[in-house]
C-alpha cells in the first residue's frame, strides 16, 4: 500500500500522520466490527463469520454439488450479488469453462438473447437450473427462472423437471422459498443477516462452484486467513482497516472520487466487477439526512492491464488527478510461453530475445506503475503468490472487510441499499404492479 501515502514518492497521497490522528476513529470502528459481527449467522455483520459458521453447511451443499454433477450444463440465474462472485471465482479458478462437463452458464440479465441461446443449444436431460435470489423475488431472477422450468418441464415432464431445479433463497420467506416447501424443490438457505454482496461465500456462490469442483473448502479457509490477519485495532497490522482508512482520507481530503481496480490477469478481470458492485453498493451512500450533506463513498472502476493501457491510460495521465489505483498481479502462473524469435525477427525485437509472455506482462505493470505515480496518483498493488481458491478467498475477505470498515468510518450503513430497491420498485410500478 506504500504508494497510497506521500512519503517522498512524489504522489498526492495520505500523510501517515493523517492516519494516526484517525487513530481513535479507527478503534471506534473496529470494536463496532468485532461487536457486530459477535453471534454468528445471527450477527448483524455475519458476512464476515462465515468462514467459521458456513463449514456446518458444507456437507449439503456438497451432496447438492454431488448430484448436479451428473449434468452437462447448469443454468445459474440470479443478479448482482447473487452472480457476480461466483462469476468471478469461476473465471479466476476454472480455467477452460466450456471444456469441463458440468459447465456453468450464467443467465444474469434479463435480455432475452443468452437464455435463447442456451434453450436452443441445451438438451433438457442433460441440464440443470440453480436459481437464486436471497429476497425471492426478484423479477430479473424470477422470469429467467420461470422460462427455462416452463422448458424443463415442457421437455422432461412436471416429476422429472423438478429434479433438475435447485432453489437459493430464503430459509423462510419469498416466493422461492413458498414454491420450493410447494413442490419439494430441492433447495439451499440464504442466510437471513448477509446480503447479496456479501453472499459469495454461502451457498450462493458455493454450490454453483463446488458443482465444477472448486475447492469451496479452501475459499473459506483463505477468508479465515485473512480475517486471522485483520484482528488489531491498529491499521500497521490490519491490512483491511488500513485499506479502508486510506481509501476514506484519499477521498474525504485528497478528493480523490475514482477507485480504479486494474488486474494485469485475465482470470480476475470479474473479481473488478465484484469489487465494483460490493464498493459502490455498499459505500456510495448520502452520509446525512439533507440533500447538500457530502456523500460518501468513491466511484469503483475496472480496467484490464494491459488492454487498458491502450485506451484508458491516456485520461489516467493527462485528465483530472481525482483518482487511487488498485493494481492486482499473480506472481506464479501455470501458463508461460516464451517467446520464439528468429534472425529476422530478432533484429526487430532484440529486447524480447530469451523472454517469456510473463516478463513482459510484468514489465508492462511497472511502467504503468512508474507512469501512474509519476504524475502523482496514489496507487496500490496486491500481488497474489498464486491464483487459487485459498487466495482468492483472502481476496474476498479483505474488501469485503474494507468496505465494512470504509462504511463505519463515513457513518453510513454499509450493508444496505436503499436506490437499488426504489429502482427495483419502480420497474415493478411501471408494469402495472405495486402500488
Ligand atoms: O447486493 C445486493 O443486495 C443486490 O445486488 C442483490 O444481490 C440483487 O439485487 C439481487 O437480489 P436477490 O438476491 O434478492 O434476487
Amino acid at each position: 500500500t506504500a504508494r497510497l501515502y506521500r512519503d517522498g514518492v512524489g504522489v498526492e497521497g495520505v500523510d501517515r500522520t493523517e492516519v494516526e490522528a484517525l487513530a481513535p476513529e479507527l478503534r471506534r470502528v473496529h470494536q463496532a466490527l468485532v461487536d457486530k459481527s459477535a453471534g454468528g449467522l445471527n450477527a448483524e455483520f455475519a458476512c464476515l463469520t462465515l468462514h467459521d459458521s458456513m463449514p456446518a453447511t458444507l456437507p449439503a451443499i456438497e451432496t447438492a454439488a454431488e448430484q448436479l454433477r451428473r449434468f452437462e450444463d447448469i443454468a445459474v440465474i440470479g443478479i448482482g450479488g447473487s452472480s457476480l462472485g461466483a462469476k468471478a471465482v469461476h473465471q479466476a479458478l476454472v480455467d477452460e469453462p466450456g471444456a469441463h462437463r458440468p459447465r456453468l452458464h450464467f443467465l444474469e440479465n434479463i435480455d432475452p438473447r443468452n437464455l435463447d441461446v442456451f434453450v436452443r443449444n441445451r438438451s433438457a436431460e442433460k441440464s440443470a437450473v440453480i436459481c437464486i435470489s436471497k429476497s425471492g423475488g426478484t423479477i430479473e431472477t424470477g422470469i429467467q427462472y420461470l422460462i427455462l422450468r416452463e422448458w424443463l418441464e415442457q421437455q422432461l415432464g412436471k416429476d422429472k423437471a423438478r429434479r433438475h431445479q435447485y432453489l437459493i433463497t430464503d430459509p423462510a420467506q419469498g416466493w422461492l422459498r413458498d414454491l420450493a416447501t410447494r413442490e419439494d424443490l430441492a433447495s439451499l438457505p440464504v442466510p437471513p443477516r448477509v446480503g447479496g454482496r456479501y453472499s459469495v461465500l454461502t451457498a450462493v456462490g458455493l454450490l454453483p462452484l463446488a458443482a465444477v469442483g472448486v475447492d469451496i473448502r479452501a475459499l473459506l479457509a483463505g477468508s479465515a486467513a485473512n480475517a486471522a490477519r485483520c484482528v488489531s485495532d491498529n491499521p500497521s497490522g490490519n491490512p483491511a482497516l488500513e485499506l479502508a482508512a486510506l481509501f476514506f482520507l484519499l477521498d474525504t481530503r485528497r478528493h480523490k472520487r475514482v477507485s480504479i481496480m486494474m488486474p494485469y490477469a485475465d482470470p480476475l478481470q470479474l473479481f473488478g466487477d465484484w469489487y465494483r458492485q460490493l464498493w459502490a453498493e455498499s459505500l456510495g451512500k448520502r452520509r446525512g439526512a439533507r440533500a447538500d450533506d457530502p456523500p460518501a463513498g468513491t466511484l469503483p472502476v475496472t480496467a484490464l492491464g494491459t488492454v487498458d493501457q491502450h485506451s484508458q491510460l491516456q485520461m489516467y495521465l493527462e485528465s483530472r488527478r481525482d483518482k487511487i489505483f488498485s493494481f492486482l498481479a499473480i506472481d506464479q502462473r501455470e501458463s508461460n510461453r516464451r517467446i520464439p524469435l528468429t534472425e529476422h525477427d530478432r533484429k526487430y525485437f532484440p529486447y524480447l530475445d530469451g523472454k517469456h509472455m510473463q516478463d513482459v506482462l510484468e514489465a508492462e505493470l511497472q511502467a504503468t506503475r512508474q507512469v501512474i505515480t509519476e504524475t502523482g496518483h496514489p496507487n496500490m498493488t496486491l500481488r497474489l503468490s498464486r491464483l487459487d481458491a485459498h487466495a482468492l478467498g483472502q481476496l474476498i475477505d479483505l474488501y469485503q472487510r474494507a468496505t465494512v470498515y470504509a462504511g463505519l468510518l463515513y457513518g453510513i450503513n454499509p450493508l444496505d441499499q436503499p436506490a437499488v430497491e426504489k429502482g427495483k420498485q419502480l420497474a415493478i410500478r411501471l408494469l402495472g404492479g405495486g402500488r
